[in-house]
């Protein structure tokens, strides 16, 4: 199977299980699942999902506690997107090719889709059916990758940032590594700790794509298109918004991103040939179109 083969396969069982878990009597509530269910069940990438999956594969951890885990993870970035959107954050009109929540239901609802979604992502853990200690590390470890000094950090660096001029490198690789890079360290590990091993060569690939992968968006962003991308592009220079290619243009960008999936690959050696869907998205993820 290709790449492309195996990533829609995997955003197929994704999808069905969302579809499941977020049912019409999952709630009372109609207006929140309908929206629940626009936040999640658009057509996104699932990359994270999928790193998850494959990851996990290399420990021969059942397929469907690793979908279970995956699905978790994508109701956590969907929620991650909805706030971002949020005119208060990013203000932005369009999400995987449609209306964002915000837009195609009011601003308390995308609020509340937000909340929602990431508790959800806790239910979803607290229910996998594996060891209580498994499940607790999992737990632990999407609050940490999602709170304070994972993502929503890594999103009040960002936000804080569009009000300053940023010459340091070394700021815009922490933001990036906290609002980006913490949930494919979680994706990347997840596998490694449902199989009851060390997830530190995992995490390191996943340091590495984190970053080439927000330096692809911050890419695309100059680049390609909404009809393409499914979401506003020229974005990012009118917010003032910290990114590579602002730092140092295009081509040092490029490079750079290229230079990371290589670090990324390296990080995987001890996986040996298992690991070779893991390289491939590694290359996947900067000579993707969107
Ligand atoms: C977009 O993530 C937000 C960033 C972290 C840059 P994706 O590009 O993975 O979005 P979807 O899930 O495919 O829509
Ligand atoms: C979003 O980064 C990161 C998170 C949602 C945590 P961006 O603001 O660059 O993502 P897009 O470009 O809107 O998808
Ligand atoms: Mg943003
Ligand atoms: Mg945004
Ligand atoms: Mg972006």
């Amino acid at each position: 199977m290709s790449l492309e083969e195996k990533l829609q396969a995997s955003i197929r069982q994704t999808d069905a299980l969302l579809d499941r878990l977020l049912g019409p009597a999952a709630t009372p509530a109609v207006r929140l699942i309908e929206a629940m269910r626009h936040a999640t069940l658009g057509p996104g990438k699932r990359l994270r999902p999928f790193l998850l999956a494959q990851s996990a594969a290399l420990f021969d951890v059942p397929e469907d506690v690793a979908l279970a885990t995956g699905a978790a993870l994508e109701c956590m970035h969907c929620y991650s997107l909805v706030h971002d959107d949020l005119p208060a954050m990013d203000n932005d009109d369009l999400r995987r090719g449609r209306p964002t929540v915000h837009r195609a239901f009011d601003e308390a609802t995308a609020i509340l889709t937000g909340d929602a979604l990431q508790t959800f992502a806790f239910e979803i853990l607290a229910g996998l059916n594996v060891a209580a200690g498994i499940r607790v590390k999992l737990i632990s470890e999407l609050a940490k990758a999602s709170g304070m000094a994972g993502m929503a950090g890594g999103q009040m660096l960002d936000i804080s940032a569009e009000t300053r001029v940023i010459s340091d490198v070394s700021e815009i690789v922490l933001i990036q590594s906290l609002k980006t890079g913490a949930l494919f360290r979680f994706a990347c590990g997840a596998g490694a700790i449902l199989g009851d091993s060390d997830p530190s060569p995992l995490r390191q690939y996943a340091d590495h794509i984190g970053l080439a992968f927000q330096i692809a968006d911050d890419i695309l962003d100059v680049e390609s298109t909404p009809e393409t991308l499914g979401k506003a592009t020229q974005k990012d220079s009118g917010k003032g918004k910290a990114t590579f290619v602002d730092l140092w243009g295009m081509a040092d960008a490029r490079r750079k991103a290229d230079e990371l999936v290589l670090s990324a690959i390296a990080a995987l050696d001890g996986y040996g040939p298992h690991a070779d869907t893991l390289r491939e998205v590694a290359r996947f993820i900067v000579s993707r179109r969107k």
